[in-house]
């Protein structure tokens, strides 16, 4: 579904050198803004987590997850310019995620970045909430050598991306089923480690044996797209068969059997198309045992692999801002007419 909103005049033309955006990101339970500098220079990035308001439901609930972005939007972009130590007609592009995520949360971002865009005269950019993942990579590390490939591990998406160039991906494979976050937060709920589940088996799986339990791989040597329903489900039948089976070895061993899915398909990728590297991208990439075990690879494997920090992981709005100075340099402003699209891949 994609919603429209009325057609006002755009915004005028991109400045072609480094500019300062404003970057907003509302797509999921995040309410986040942050001031950057041509694409690298992080000025503030202030994120405000709705976790609490979610964690007693178990999951992200959109409705309660759009009213918290109306609240919070305007403080956490007051307090991403402050802390920038700029002035807002400093602010030379406003940059939001249009999509993928929830359309009412991205609706809230969306709409403010649009009139701020407005009212101070400056473009409005439309990003991609993939893309700026791929980007929070570059934030880091602008050096990068391409032909890269980037996995891309959330909680709604789990991708190996080939990048040739700025704004050009080739996506070599992708879940059949469940997202790897998701996966993870299915787990965390039945063995009662509460919301979000990722940091929690995370957390749980350092005290546990990750050999104690060999639950399936699916896929992992057959092509480069993933699945992990059927594992949520041999964890929940080993559980029911084993009642008093050790919860942190559960965790550790289901932990493991993503990683290694997940490590086995990156580093296939990487050989397939003679990779000069490989990063993380997404919340998932927070993931110590993941974080580990790629790096692993790419030190036997003689490639470079980056691994973004984990507030960089997962969502932010820096690297909103810096996927926008791509796209402003690329693309030009967007239209005002630009709406939110909720299941958008990656451009
Ligand atoms: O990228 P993100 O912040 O939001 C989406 O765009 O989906 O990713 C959120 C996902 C959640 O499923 C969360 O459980 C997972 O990332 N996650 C982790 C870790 N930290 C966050 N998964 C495994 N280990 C972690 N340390
Ligand atoms: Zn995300």
């Amino acid at each position: 579904m994609t919603t429209t909103e009325p057609t006002i005049d755009p915004a005028p033309d991109a400045p072609a050198v480094a500019a300062t955006i404003l970057g907003i990101e509302s797509s999921c339970d995040e309410t986040a803004a942050a001031v950057v500098v041509g694409a690298q220079s992080v000025l503030s990035s202030v994120v405000s987590s709705q976790v609490d308001l979610h964690a007693r439901y178990g999951g992200v609930v959109p409705e309660i997850a759009s009213r918290a972005h109306v609240e919070l939007l305007t403080p956490v972009v007051a307090q991403a310019v402050v802390e920038a130590g700029i002035e807002n007609d400093q602010i030379e592009a406003v940059a939001a995620t249009t999509g993928p995520g929830l359309i009412g949360s991205l609706l809230v971002g969306v709409s403010a970045a649009k009139a701020l865009a407005l009212v101070w005269d400056v473009p409005f950019v439309s990003v991609n909430h993939l893309e700026a993942h791929l980007y929070a990579s570059f934030l880091e590390e602008p050096d990068l050598e391409m032909p890269l490939v980037v996995l891309l591990v959330s909680g709604g998406h789990t991708m190996l991306v080939l990048m040739t160039g700025h704004g050009r991906y080739e996506v070599l494979g992708s879940t059949l089923d469940d997202a790897a976050g998701e996966a993870f937060d299915k787990v965390a709920r039945y063995l009662g480690l509460g919301y979000p589940g990722g940091p929690a088996i995370d957390a749980l799986a350092m005290e546990g044996d990750p050999e104690a339990i060999r639950f399936p791989r699916a896929l992992q040597n057959d092509g480069l797209n993933f699945s992990f329903s059927g594992l949520k489900t041999a964890v929940v039948n080993h559980v029911r068969k084993n009642p008093d089976a050790s919860t942190a070895d559960v965790a550790a061993s289901f932990q493991a059997a993503v990683v290694d899915v997940l490590v086995a398909k990156a580093r296939t990728a990487a050989q397939d198309v003679g990779a000069k590297g490989l990063c993380l991208a997404g919340g998932v990439a927070a993931n110590s045992q993941l974080r580990e075990t790629l790096l692993d690879v790419c030190v036997s494997d003689g490639m470079r692999g980056f691994l973004p920090s984990r507030s960089m992981c997962t969502d932010n709005a820096a690297m909103v801002a810096a996927a926008g100075w791509w796209r402003l340099q690329s693309d030009g402003p967007a239209g005002l007419d630009t709406g939110a699209n909720p299941s958008v891949g990656l451009p």
